[in-house]
């Protein structure tokens, strides 16, 4: 009941800490990292660079120094950053299979007719909100490999056409994400195939590992888009907290611990598992248990990856849970832009983090939350519109009915 009356609001966890870390922490997910992944991504053919996307209407309207906004909708064709993560893991697998460096398993290499038969017959098994899963599923068929999706109850039959179309073998369970998780792996384990999921717990972590440092790519490309400027402040959304912990170790790792921009984690608020670890600071992982609806359906998770969590407990300075509203406005507001700023198409989930900087922004929210995070006049920010509409008829729903608070 306390639970539910804290709902539409934004609830805030402040980190104070003044140590210095070591620097092999965020190192994991750093430059030379980010460097060797970006390589192993720009040998596919469909690699581009996605837009980093300058809102200086934006900006001035809310009177920041500016707004940067990497647009992910581009992304391999496949209107999200999570390939990123799959097939760089799947990469760095199948190099690891042969006895070759990641360095020398290029999409060439990868995709060749001898290295298919060097490695037989695989099959990828992974859970999915939908993202993670299509990149799987999109990399398995490039290698002319099988792959096994599971949905959490309550996905989109879009968002599993989307995957069935890329020849895997989906369904939509009758789980949450964290059951579907444990499905995957249990199915793993029971036929042999390898996991691919994208978070981890004891005794998975090497593979989680290499999807985060595929992640790294597209922090990356930002920086180097960035060309000199320095953020102060960066927004990420957080499902498990994978995407939010390689590009938080990425920036920790170039700006090193005194010069890093202020970094804040947002979830939603039934799905905040990170917040609720940072909340009760105990050295314990804290999930959310129960079909955690949001219309974030990305960020619907409820246990952290531990691995993430090493870097964010460190490196992360606040987070937040919020109500979904924030997000549906953060895909509105990207959605009309102001004057000549570039129009950003940004899903449920992508739009999250970009939502709550405009929301603190526009109305100060609570007791100054805009002074604590530091935000004036000077401040520059940058945000991840990590998915475009991944699901058409949802974001029409969305933005244009307004339609969010009855999921
Ligand atoms: C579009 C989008 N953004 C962000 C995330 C969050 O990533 P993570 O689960 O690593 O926190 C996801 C996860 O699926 C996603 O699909």
């Amino acid at each position: 009941m306390k639970e539910r009356q804290m709902e539409g609001k934004i609830r805030e966890v402040h980190i104070q800490r003044k140590m210095t870390v070591p620097a092999a922490v965020a190192g994991r997910f750093g430059l030379e990292a980010a460097e060797r992944a970006r390589a192993f991504h720009a040998s596919f053919p469909e690699y581009a660079e996605t837009p980093l996307v300058s809102l200086k209407n934006l900006a001035e309207k809310l009177n920041v120094s500016g707004i940067y906004v990497k647009d992910e909708s581009c992304r391999f064709g496949l209107n999200a950053f999570k390939v990123l993560g799959g097939s760089y893991a799947i990469g760095r697998y199948c190099a690891k299979r042969l006895g070759l460096d990641i360095s020398e398993m290029t999409y060439e290499r990868l995709t060749d007719k001898k290295i298919r038969t060097d490695l037989g017959e695989l099959t990828f098994v992974t859970a999915t909100d939908g993202n993670h899963g299509r990149g799987v599923a999109w990399t398995a068929k490039r290698l002319g490999q099988k792959s096994v999706v599971y949905l959490p109850k309550g996905s989109s039959e879009e968002r599993l056409a989307n995957i069935s179309s890329l020849g895997a073998d989906a369904c939509i369970t009758g789980l949450n994400y964290d059951d579907s998780v444990r499905l995957a792996r249990e199915k793993g384990r029971q036929n042999g195939w390898i996991v691919i999921q994208d978070t981890s717990w004891e005794g998975y972590e090497r593979i989680p590992g290499w999807i985060m440092e595929g992640y790294t790519t597209m922090a990356y490309e930002a920086y180097q888009q960035l060309n000199g400027i320095k953020p102060t402040h960066i927004f990420l959304q957080a499902g498990v907290g994978a995407m939010a912990g390689a590009v938080t170790g990425f920036f920790a790792d170039v700006y090193g611990d005194e010069n890093r921009p202020h970094i804040t984690i947002v979830e939603p608020e039934r799905a905040d598992c990170l917040f609720r670890t940072a909340w009760a600071s105990d050295g314990k992982l804290h999930a959310v248990k129960g079909s955690l609806d949001t219309i974030m359906a990305g960020l619907a998770c409820g246990e952290p990856c531990a691995l993430a969590w090493d870097i964010l407990c460190q490196y992360a300075d606040c987070f937040i849970s919020m109500p979904d509203k924030i997000a549906a406005d953060g895909m509105r507001i990207l959605g009309n832009p102001l004057g000549n700023d570039k129009r950003v198409i940004s899903g449920e989930s992508g739009a999250a983090a970009l939502g709550f900087a405009a929301e603190v922004l526009r109305k100060g929210y609570g007791k100054n939350l805009k002074e604590k995070l530091g935000l004036d006049e000077n401040s520059i920010i940058l945000c991840f519109s990590t998915e475009g509409d991944t699901d058409k008829a949802r974001y029409r729903e969305i933005v244009w009915d307004g339609k969010y608070s009855d999921i």
